[in-house]
């Protein structure tokens, strides 16, 4: 972390787990968990029917509400689709896009991840952009090319003032869900690549202003030391974000100096 110049943000990704009137319980609980005082910003993405209960109970916890995709469409005939309008309408703050289970189960590719950024940036909602590799392009010693390939289609078109309000978060495919974490050193060095990458398109100032988040296993014992990386500015969570206890202690994680 660094946060001279960067905001630090824990966002948890409740994927499709919990149930709308689960919520005012668990942001109860985790209030009474969370550190009194906090240096990051906390946010819990959820399905999107769950975002005005988010909104109401994170209130008072001061817990701000995502979604987990978007449509890149404005409006109009597209059965299913939430627009980026309708996710501001709602009050909704980030939004995930690119996540890798969409790449795979939806077919995703990079330039949809594209549309679906700059549609979240047209209606000011902040876009938690997901890269990251396979074991196989990890082993094929392929990671930074893919993952700079992804950045960059993902920020095509997007300006500075723009990026400014973009979040991109590192995670290794190989390591959602599966208990398996990148060592620190690891994610600190694609996290590093990937300010690089930034760097290039838009230069010192804005590379270093841009809040890169590592995800994958992420959990109340290892938080510390990802986050002690000098450029991972903080975590997308899966599966530690639904046990208030365990994403409480992420968050008093990020308060390290
Ligand atoms: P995980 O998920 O923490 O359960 O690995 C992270 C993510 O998919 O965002």
């Amino acid at each position: 972390m660094n946060r001279k110049y960067r905001k630090t943000v824990i966002a948890g990704n409740w994927k499709m787990n919990m149930l709308a009137s689960e919520v005012k319980p668990f942001i109860e609980q985790l209030k009474a968990e969370l550190p009194k005082t906090r240096a990051c910003e906390v946010v819990l993405c959820t399905p999107a029917v769950m975002i005005p209960a988010m909104i109401k109970a994170g209130k008072e916890a001061k817990v701000a509400a995502g979604g987990q995709d978007v449509s890149k469409f404005e409006k109009g005939a597209y059965t299913g689709e939430i627009s980026a309008s309708q996710l501001a309408d709602i009050g909704a703050k980030y939004c995930i896009v690119g996540h890798s289970e969409r790449r795979q189960y939806h077919g995703e590719d990079d330039m949809l991840v594209n549309a679906k950024a700059r549609a979240l940036l047209a209606k000011g909602i902040q876009p938690i952009i997901c890269v990251g590799e396979s074991l196989e392009q990890r082993e094929a010693d392929l990671t930074m090319e893919y993952v700079a390939y992804q950045v960059k289609a993902a920020l095509s078109g997007i300006d500075a003032a723009q990026l400014r309000k973009c979040v991109i978060a590192y995670e290794p495919i190989w390591a959602i869900g599966t208990g398996k974490t990148a060592t620190s050193a690891q994610a600190q060095e694609v996290c590093e690549g990937i300010r690089a990458v930034i760097r290039k398109l838009y230069g010192a100032r804005p590379a270093r202003a841009v809040s890169i988040l590592y995800g994958g296993s992420m959990n109340a014992k290892n938080a510390a030391e990802l986050l002690a990386q000098p450029d991972i500015d903080g975590g997308l969570i899966g599966g530690a974000s639904l046990k208030p206890v365990d994403f409480a202690a992420i968050v008093a994680a990020s308060n390290q100096e």
